[in-house]
């Protein structure tokens, strides 16, 4: 990747573990300059400390690379416009923002706290707006233009004890393409990457799942951040180990009409929608059919 982003300013939340540091390896090996945001935490949150971002910063340092640590919480307005603010006045501009950060309060719907749902969706959602928002008020006045990059996850289409992760995740692809729509005409692109790669994230998932490293993940980015892409904008792609995929654009897939142009009644929405439109059956649900299959049978065998 040598050369990629030469001389560019990113900043990556995140950066101090998994897929965000493996990222801002990549950033920095790709020529970047990197702000190394991150805010130190456990997964759940707590505990903050500057260790992780200054280690990353170290790394980067060694390789001969350029970077500089911060530990704020970017889920805050001061959060991500100091992540910002840190690139434009140590290098004078922003080129490039990479949102990884992130935490998990996985629970039930029924049993989720408050607390719980407003968290994840400040991390992850906030998160990225506090970043976009700064980063794109710089980024359109510049001739330049930009690149943000957000992280969602397959698990945005739903998700059976995550409703809160779900539920951010879908923000942030919601707040990417606004994003992607908003900025074009500045000659800023924003994109998704929805990887899934072994980190202290994926390693407590109760069942299997398909996974990369997080070294698969830094190529796409740094080629999203890349100028050869700029006219890229409002995609999502998955990345799992060697494997790339591009998202649908989401839209209706068929229609009906009440006869004659009248309303519809429940009765005649009853006769008719099954046969004219039907449903489409969530992909996630055959195998939540499986699983309690599965649970069913082995309870009869105790
Ligand atoms: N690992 C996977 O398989 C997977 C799958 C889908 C999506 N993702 C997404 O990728 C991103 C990175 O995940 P990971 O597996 O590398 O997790 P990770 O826990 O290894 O890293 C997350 C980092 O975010 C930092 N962080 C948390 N809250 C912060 C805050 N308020 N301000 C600044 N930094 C903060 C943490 O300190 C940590 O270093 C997350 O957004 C996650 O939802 C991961």
């Amino acid at each position: 990747m040598t050369g990629y982003l030469q001389g560019k300013n990113i900043v990556v939340t995140g950066a101090g573990n998994g897929i965000g540091r493996a990222i801002a390896l990549g950033c920095a090996s790709a020529g970047a300059n990197v702000v190394v945001a991150d805010y130190g935490v456990s997964l759940d949150g707590s505990d903050p400390s500057s260790v992780v971002a200054d280690s990353v910063v170290a790394e980067i340092e060694a390789a001969g690379g350029t970077a500089l640590a911060l530990a704020s919480d970017i889920s805050t307005m001061e959060g991500g416009a100091a992540a910002v603010q840190a690139a434009v006045d140590t290098w004078g501009s922003i080129d490039g923002a990479v949102c990884v950060a992130g935490i998990l309060r996985e629970r039930m719907i029924f049993n989720m706290t408050e607390e719980e749902f407003d968290d994840v969706i400040r991390v992850h959602l906030k998160g990225h707006f506090t970043v976009y928002k700064h980063a794109s008020a710089i980024m359109r006045k510049q001739d330049t233009g930009g690149s943000l990059v957000g992280v969602t996850s397959g698990a945005f289409t739903g998700s059976t004890s995550q409703a809160n992760y779900s539920a951010a995740k879908g923000g942030v692809v919601s707040l990417t393409k606004s994003a992607a729509l908003a900025l074009k005409r500045y000659g800023v692109n924003a994109n998704c990457i929805a990887p899934s790669a072994r980190t202290r994230m994926s390693e407590n998932v109760p069942f299997e799942i398909e996974a990369g490293e997080p070294d698969d993940v830094a190529p796409l980015a740094v080629f999203l951040l890349g100028d050869t892409a700029r006219h890229i904008t409002a995609q999502i792609y998955t990345v799992i180990g060697p494997r790339i995929s591009v998202w649908a654009q989401f839209g209706e897939v068929r229609s009906m009409f009440a006869p004659g142009g009248a309303s519809w009644t429940p009765e005649g929405i009853e006769e008719a929608l099954p046969r004219a439109i039907g449903t489409e059956e969530h992909p996630t649900m055959a195998l939540l059919a499986q699983r309690e299959a599965e649970r069913q049978t082995s309870q009869a065998k105790t």
